[in-house]
């Protein structure tokens, strides 16, 4: 079964109050995600497997470690993911970037696939799917089964916030995805909105309404 892990990091939870705060402009906000999505993937990172290599200092041989060389990919939901991107390639900066945008269909309600463009070697890497709002879980799942369908084997999903609704509904539909979120929000209103949130997480990145 998939684990859901909180990162209580104390500057996450710090910035992600700045984050929720109406008042915290585009500018503030864009930076503050950044910011708070490079702590999350250092935490993310924090198993990645070592390999123990020599290394000359100017005094002697040592022996030290490197990461034994997993691959790692990045795969944003659009539009919101978008802004978590610069902050994860803070520290992994030779991962790649794919992108998948999903629209819900108006009629059957259902997430539809409108753009998806991924690393042709997405089966050999170890992919952190990352949508700042888990609140449905609907286009979260869609862009996992997705993703499974082009040949992932490997994945976490990152969140700024979720609901417990999103939550177990990719517990649900994804026991093999560990999600790892900055909060667990209360509930869902009727708008879809996580409560308490931050709002519409693109809008407030993009500065559109
Ligand atoms: N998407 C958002 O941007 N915010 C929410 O509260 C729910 C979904």
């Amino acid at each position: 079964m998939g684990q859901v892990n909180v990162l209580d990091h104390p500057l996450i939870q710090h910035k992600l109050t700045y984050i929720r705060d109406y008042r915290t402009g585009t500018k503030a906000f864009r930076e503050l995600v950044d910011e708070v999505a490079t702590l999350m993937a250092f935490e993310i990172t924090r198993n990645l497997p070592l390999e123990e290599i020599e290394v000359e200092t100017p005094v002697c041989t040592a022996k030290a470690y490197q990461l034994a060389g997993k691959k790692l990919g990045i795969i944003p939901i659009l539009r919101a993911g978008l802004g978590m991107v610069d902050g994860m390639l803070n520290l992994i900066p030779a991962a790649k970037v794919g992108h998948v945008g999903l629209y819900r269909d108006p009629e059957t309600l259902k997430p539809v696939e409108y753009y998806c463009k991924l690393p042709s070697d997405i089966q050999e890497r170890e992919l952190i799917v990352v949508d700042p709002m888990l609140a449905t879980g609907g286009s979260a799942s869609a862009a996992l089964t997705l993703l499974k369908q082009k040949g992932a084997v490997n994945m976490k999903l990152m969140c700024l916030i979720a609901a417990p609704e999103g939550v177990e509904q990719i517990k649900e539909d994804h026991p093999d995805v560990d999600i790892y979120l900055g909060a667990l929000d209360e509930k869902l209103n009727d708008h879809g909105y996580i409560v308490p949130g931050l709002g519409d997480a693109g809008d407030r990145l993009f500065g559109t309404k």
